[in-house]
């Protein structure tokens, strides 16, 4: 059930709008043109390191597949647009494999691809509270030689999807216990409905390595289950679903939130990253590296080319836009003057969030 639960999700996020309507605001934040760039364009650097890998660009392809037989190819052409672009990838849940082993060769490939690729592991949150959570979690990690565990959160999933687990309570304490028991970075997201600042402090105080925002801003998992309710036929659920389709933090809101800690865990921005700016102005903010999934998901039901084409494009926009704020590398874009305006402003304002590009004195 849980497998082809997976296909039906893939299949709707590839042939249906699922996307959040209200922007991730990351349109708010304004970077300074330099039209004085000291630099020529082969000096920009934009490598970086995460969880001991280099990576070339900082970008992960996030958490979408396997689980399911014909999910095998989408991964292995993922895993191989990754390995040729020097970037990370996050397999999706791999619960289906932990239930059926014969699923295991669908998350495997990730890793057969080559050993020095970033490839991260992935749970759900709901799965925390079984008594065999610290053994899904080491064999999640194991099946694929992981070099790191994304844990997610998906409360309102859960809540519209037929059948979901809507037991959350514990979650916190369980999260905590695994962090302690685990030899390996732990990375705690959210699925498209953002992080807020009192969450980021609870995974900061329970010692997990990073956050992914994973914002609202792209794909609305109410939207997928809205479609997902309908074709089976709940329509209690499907109509619940279409009222929370634009819920969520968007994810330039909840970078700012999440930033607003100063705590130093690695923060990964997701949720609607479309271009090589989208990119560039997280990183302004204050991220470390930026995640895509369904943009990344229509051209890997076509070839390895098309990913690489894809995200060849988001890189060398990333390029450019270092070279027009003047900056070398990573480090010199994460200080850059930048300009916060509109609703993002507003929200910052109002939340009392201090952040970047805000002066407070
Ligand atoms: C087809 C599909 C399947 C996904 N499956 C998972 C999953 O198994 N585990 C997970 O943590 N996130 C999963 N996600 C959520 C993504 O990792 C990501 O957080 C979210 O889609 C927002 O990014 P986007 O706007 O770039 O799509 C999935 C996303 C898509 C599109």
């Amino acid at each position: 059930m849980i497998s082809d639960r997976k296909l039906s999700h893939i299949l709707i996020c590839r042939d249906l709008d699922v996307s959040y309507k209200k922007g991730t605001h990351l349109d708010d934040v304004e970077l300074i043109h330099c039209a004085l760039p000291e630099l020529d364009l082969e000096d920009v650097d934009i490598s970086t390191k995460l969880f001991g890998k280099k990576l070339s660009a900082p970008i992960i392809i996030s958490s979408m597949t396997g689980g399911h037989p014909e999910t095998k190819n989408i991964n292995e052409r993922l895993a191989k647009a990754a390995n040729r672009l020097g970037i990370g990838i996050c397999v999706g849940s791999q619960r289906a494999a932990l239930e059926d082993p014969r699923l295991k060769d669908t998350f495997r490939i990730v890793r057969e691809i080559s050993k020095d690729l970033l490839v991260i592991a992935n749970m759900g949150a709901a799965q925390l509270l079984s008594p065999k959570a610290r053994e899904y979690a080491e064999a999640a990690i194991s099946m694929i030689d992981a070099d790191a565990l994304a844990v997610h959160l998906n409360p309102l999933q859960e809540l519209v999807q037929p059948g979901g687990d809507v037991r959350f309570k514990g979650i916190i304490h369980a999260l905590s216990d695994l962090v302690k028991s685990l030899n390996k970075p732990l990375i705690v997201k959210e699925i498209g409905c953002g992080i807020s600042r009192e969450v980021a402090q609870e995974i900061v105080r329970i010692g997990a390595s990073a956050i992914d925002v994973a914002g609202a801003g792209g794909t609305s998992w109410a939207a997928v289950e809205f479609y997902n309710s309908k074709q089976s036929g709940d329509s209690l659920k499907s109509e619940v679903a279409e009222t929370f389709w634009n819920w969520g933090i968007p994810t330039a809101m909840s970078l700012c939130e999440v930033l607003s800690l100063k705590s130093n865990l690695t923060v990964i921005s997701s949720g609607g990253i479309q271009n090589g700016l989208h990119v560039a102005k997280s990183i302004a903010l204050g991220a470390d590296l930026a995640g895509m999934a369904r943009p990344l998901l229509i051209p890997a039901f076509s070839s390895e080319e098309a990913i690489v084409a894809r995200l060849s494009r988001i890189i060398a926009e990333l390029k450019t836009t270092l070279m027009l704020l003047g900056c070398r590398d990573l480090a010199q874009l994460k200080s850059v003057p930048l300009v916060i305006k509109g609703d993002l402003l507003n929200w910052v304002l109002q939340r009392g969030l201090e952040v970047r590009g805000i002066d407070r004195r």
